[in-house]
């Protein structure tokens, strides 16, 4: 089998991104400050007091004046979407006004604009590691009830602006990392180790409501629109052929799976009201709630996949790695990223299969990729980096969604993550690079800023062209 006939027609080739990792303009254009814009070192240390200058996502990549030529460049390798989120902040300042902010919208307008230019679709996530800080200092971000209404009113005002020219939405990125990195994802300012469980859980159920909410308003809005969930993916393999290591892996994987659960179910699956239960933890749930849930289910699933986990009942042998947010119990067959991140193509094709066969929705690979150090070198009077690691890493993954698309799956696109080089989100670094595009800028801050083309670039540029048929198997 080659890949030449295997990428459906209308696939969508692109790139992903995140407003607080490229636009920087962090106080410009009357937006308001962000949990970002007190994460200097993204979740390794507490938040700090105010914006600190050592924090790179201040200026970012400069994506808010310089959005322009990155688009062009996109346009040049083929993009068919664009995924970008809009910064909540720019658009409500505090996150709880009642009018929002027109110089914020207008710049998403532009942006959208120039993505038409190229023909080019946005894919658009609504919140994104971005809750408005004034949210998470008086209410504790989605602990709090009241974000409910204010993220419905937001998602409106997007809906009614810009809902007859995007078409694909996500709600939450990965919106279960909340488990993990409660203040990032879920805008809670309560320290993880102070935090109760039931007020964890209470924002989840907070977060879906207004998921499901959003759904509603796209439909009154913008009837022409999908709304999609995102959820990190990170399937979890027994460490050994131990039953009990099998069940201990399912328990694992279940506390990711629950959010896709709920989120195409329109309900709480029994399992995860169990776990609740174990945990003493009693939840508000209002009838209408539950309506909600079960009424505005989502049109596709979208999730980010890095790597995949192992995991054990044999407390001796749960040897924790590095990875995505969560990480977990290291797999001896895999290697690992320079940011100890285990790379495990196949590991793509049994999430979308398991995805497919679990929930029967659109599936949309909205991240993907290899957070690498690159040098930039000169070839032939011109500035570039020989990123055959990450061709490699692109390679290989694509190619299990090939096997994934010819077991009968249904995926929508592909949009590897920061495809022009970004801030990263967990240890807020320049130099942990994924993009196509190198941008000029270091850990300390210096740098022109300027972009350059990577090998990877040329090489994406081809798969997208031929339709994945240039993929080597
Ligand atoms: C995902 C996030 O967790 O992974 C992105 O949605 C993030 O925001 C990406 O950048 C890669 O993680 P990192 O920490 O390497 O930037």
């Amino acid at each position: 089998m080659t890949n030449s006939s295997i990428f459906p027609a209308d696939f969508l080739w692109g790139g992903a991104t995140a407003a607080n990792q490229i636009e920087g303009a962090y106080n410009e254009g009357g937006k308001g400050l962000s949990i970002q814009d007190v994460m200097p070192k993204g979740i390794t240390t507490p938040r700090t007091e105010g914006p600190t200058d050592d924090n790179l996502k201040q200026v970012a990549i400069d994506f808010y004046h310089r959005y322009a030529e990155d688009i062009a460049l996109f346009a040049e390798m083929g993009f068919k979407t664009f995924r970008f989120s809009i910064a909540w902040s720019r658009i409500f300042p505090l996150g709880d006004e009642t009018e929002p902010n027109e110089e914020g919208l207008a710049f998403y307008d532009r942006v959208i604009d120039e993505c038409e230019k190229y023909g080019i679709e946005p894919l658009v996530t609504m919140s994104h590691y971005e809750t408005p800080l004034h949210l998470t200092e008086t209410y504790d971000g989605w602990v709090n009830r009241d974000l409910i209404g204010f993220y419905e009113r937001y998602a409106r005002v997007l809906f009614a602006r810009f809902g007859s020219r995007v078409k694909y939405w996500l709600t939450f990125n990965e919106i279960n990392s909340v488990l993990h990195a409660p203040l990032m994802s879920g805008g809670i300012n309560t320290p993880k180790d102070q935090l109760s469980k039931t007020d964890l859980y209470q924002a989840i159920h907070n977060e879906l409501v207004a998921s499901a909410l959003a759904t509603k308003a796209a439909r009154e809005l913008a009837p022409n629109a999908q709304v999609g969930c995102m959820v990190l993916a990170m399937p979890t393999y027994p460490l050994t052929p131990d039953p009990d290591d099998v069940m201990a892996s399912l328990t694992t994987e279940r506390t990711n799976l629950a959010f896709g659960d709920i989120h195409v179910r329109g309900e709480y699956p029994g399992y995860y009201l169990r776990s609740l239960r174990d945990q003493g933890v009693e939840l508000a749930i209002t009838d209408e709630d539950r309506a909600l849930l079960k009424e505005y289910t989502v049109d596709f699933v979208s999730f980010s996949y890095y790597m995949s986990i192992a995991e054990t009942a044999d407390e001796s042998k749960r040897v924790i790695g590095e990875g995505n947010i969560m990480g977990g119990v290291s797999n001896p067959t895999l290697q690992a990223s320079e940011w100890g991140w285990q790379i495990d193509p196949v590991g793509l094709r049994v999430v979308l299969n398991q995805f497919w066969d679990r929930w029967q929705k659109p599936l949309f690979i909205v991240e993907n990729g290899l957070g690498a150090k690159d040098k930039l070198v000169e070839v032939d009077g011109q500035k570039t980096v020989l990123d055959d690691y990450r061709i490699t890493y692109l390679n290989d993954h694509l190619v299990q969604v090939g096997e994934a698309i010819d077991d009968g799956v249904e995926v929508m696109g592909y949009t590897p993550w920061g495809c022009i080089d970004l801030v990263s989100a967990s240890t807020a670094q320049l130099s942990k690079r994924y993009g196509f595009i190198y941008v000029d800028r270091n850990d300390d801050g210096t740098g022109t800023l300027d972009r350059y083309k990577k090998k990877s670039f040329g090489w994406y540029a081809e798969v997208i062209s031929s339709n994945g048929a240039s993929l080597t198997r």
